[in-house]
C-alpha cells in the first residue's frame, strides 16, 4: 500500500454551513423536510466526537428520521441502536443512548461523521454529491492529529476513504471485517449497520462487535 497524503484545500471548514449550497439536489431536499419538519435539526449534520480521537468511523449519511431530525449522527436513526450500543461495550462511548442529542452520551476516543453531511433523498446519495462532500472529510481527518484508526461503515464510505487517500481500489476491495494498512492508518471495513443489513442478518451483532474488539485491540497495542 502506497504512503498516503492528505490535502484538503487550503481553509476547507470540517463541517459544510447550515445553509451548505453545494449540492442542488441535496438543498431542494433539505428546504422540503424544513417546511415538513421545522422542528427538526434539517441542515448538515456535524461530526460528533472530540478531533482528538484516535478512532474515526465513517457513516453514509444523514437518515431523515434520525440525524436529520436531531442534529447529531446516527442518533434517532435505526442505525445508531447498533452502534451506540457496540461504542459502549467497547468503551468508545459512556452514558446511556437515548436516541436524542442531550441524552448525555460521550465519546472516548472516538469521532463519528459520514461521507454525506446532507440527507439525501431515499438515503442514497449521488457520486457527485459524495465527490462534492469529499473535502470536508479531508479537513475533518486533518484536523485529527492522533487519528489512526478508521472504521468505515459500507462500500460508500470505503470507497471514499480509498478515494481521500490515494489509493487505488484493487488494493483494498472492501469485505466485512478486512483491515487495511494505509500508511498511518489502519481501515476498517464493516458492512454497515442499517436497518436492512440487520433485519436480513447480512450484519449480525457478533459480526458488528467484532471489528469493534480489533479496532480496540489494535489501538492497544499503541
Ligand atoms: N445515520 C447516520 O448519521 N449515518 C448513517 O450512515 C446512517 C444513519
Amino acid at each position: 500500500m502506497p504512503a498516503t497524503t492528505l490535502a484538503a484545500a487550503a481553509g476547507t471548514p470540517t463541517d459544510p454551513g447550515r445553509n451548505c449550497p453545494l449540492c442542488p439536489r441535496l438543498v431542494e431536499y433539505r428546504h422540503a423536510v424544513r417546511e415538513r419538519d421545522p422542528q427538526g435539526f434539517n441542515a448538515p449534520v456535524p461530526s460528533f466526537g472530540d478531533s482528538s480521537a484516535a478512532l474515526l468511523i465513517v457513516g453514509l449519511a444523514p437518515g431523515v428520521q434520525g440525524a436529520n431530525r436531531s442534529g447529531r449522527p446516527f442518533t434517532g436513526d435505526y442505525a445508531g441502536d447498533l452502534l451506540y450500543a457496540t461504542l459502549l461495550e467497547y468503551g468508545f462511548a459512556s452514558g446511556t443512548y437515548q436516541a436524542r442529542p442531550d441524552d448525555g452520551l460521550i465519546l472516548h476516543d472516538c469521532r463519528i461523521t459520514n461521507a454525506v453531511r446532507c440527507v439525501p433523498p431515499q438515503n442514497k446519495p449521488l457520486p457527485v454529491e459524495i465527490t462534492t462532500c469529499r473535502p470536508f472529510l479531508i479537513a475533518t481527518m486533518e484536523m485529527m492529529p492522533r487519528l489512526r484508526a478508521i472504521v468505515l461503515l459500507g462500500r460508500v464510505a470505503h470507497d471514499t476513504m480509498l478515494k481521500t487517500l490515494g489509493i487505488r481500489a484493487v488494493l483494498a476491495p472492501f469485505s466485512h471485517g478486512a483491515v487495511h494498512d494505509a500508511g498511518r492508518f489502519k481501515l476498517y471495513d464493516s458492512y454497515h449497520c442499517s436497518r436492512y443489513n440487520t433485519n436480513t442478518r447480512v450484519l449480525t451483532p457478533d459480526m458488528f462487535r467484532s471489528v469493534f474488539a480489533r479496532v480496540k485491540a489494535d489501538l492497544a497495542k499503541g
